[in-house]
């Protein structure tokens, strides 16, 4: 009789934590942490899926990649990262941009993308490229030593940022640069689903109260924020 109750105890806890699990995350392992908190928690593994989205033909119409780059005025020889790189459409141009003798640190927590963007770069003969496989709560980049880091529709995607930008300013030099691109928060014919997305101004709070300051919001980009970050104990008074 013990033996039973004590099963129908446990089935009773499993089920319970499973409908928490359930109620916390959606099936695109959407994270809500309350207002203008949430976290997208979807997996990006999949390389041949991912591919046809991130390297669409059509996605220059909207990402306008070189203005971008040329936005950032790098220069050559800069060391730079493309946070959440995916399969590598920015860092291609970020190692054009910065040449032979710069650096990209392309850093992911997929695996495969990880090993993607290695082939990829070896196949464009970009040897500046230099992989990264990261953790979701730090982005193992060498200490002080990045000019500018990228996040182009990543940002949505970081967990804990309050504990993990502090992780992003300590890799920075100290004039670097923090940019983020993310979707606007409105419904859009691109991009994740309205609940997936982050206002610019809950980015811009949570970014400026982690040691930076906002230096330009170029606005050219149609469905995306375009935001760049400075560090403030940068500042040249
Ligand atoms: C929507 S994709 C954007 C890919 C790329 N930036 C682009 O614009 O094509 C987001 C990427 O961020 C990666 N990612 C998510 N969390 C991350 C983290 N904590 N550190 C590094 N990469 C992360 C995912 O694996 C995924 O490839």
């Amino acid at each position: 009789m013990i033996v039973i109750a004590r099963a129908l105890l446990a089935v009773l806890l499993l089920s319970t934590s499973c409908s928490r699990l359930r109620a916390d995350s959606d099936a695109d392992g959407h994270v809500e942490h309350g207002p203008g908190r949430a976290t997208s928690h979807r997996s990006f593994a999949d390389v041949e899926a991912w591919k046809k989205v991130f390297d669409a033909p059509e996605r220059p119409n909207w990402q306008m990649p070189e203005r971008v780059i040329a936005a950032l005025n790098l220069k050559a020889g800069q060391a730079v990262a493309d946070l959440g790189a995916g399969t590598g459409y920015f860092t291609i141009y970020l190692a054009r941009a910065v040449g032979e003798a710069g650096s990209v640190y392309a850093v992911e927590v997929e695996p495969t993308l990880v090993d993607h963007l290695r082939q990829r770069a070896e196949l464009e003969q970009l040897p500046q490229i230099l992989p990264i496989l990261a953790s979701k709560d730090t982005p193992r980049l060498p200490p002080g030593g990045v000019d500018l880091i990228l996040v182009v529709d990543t940002f949505h995607h970081l967990d804990q940022r309050a504990d993990y930008l502090p992780k992003l300013a300590a890799a920075l030099k100290p004039r670097g640069r923090l940019v983020v691109i993310d979707w606007k928060k409105e419904p859009l014919p691109e991009g994740p689903p309205l609940d997936h997305k982050l206002a610019r101004d809950e980015v811009v709070a949570e970014v400026t109260a982690a040691g930076f300051e906002l230096a330009e919001s170029p606005d050219f980009l149609p469905y995306q924020y375009f935001l760049i970050f400075r560090r403030t104990d940068a500042r040249v008074w």
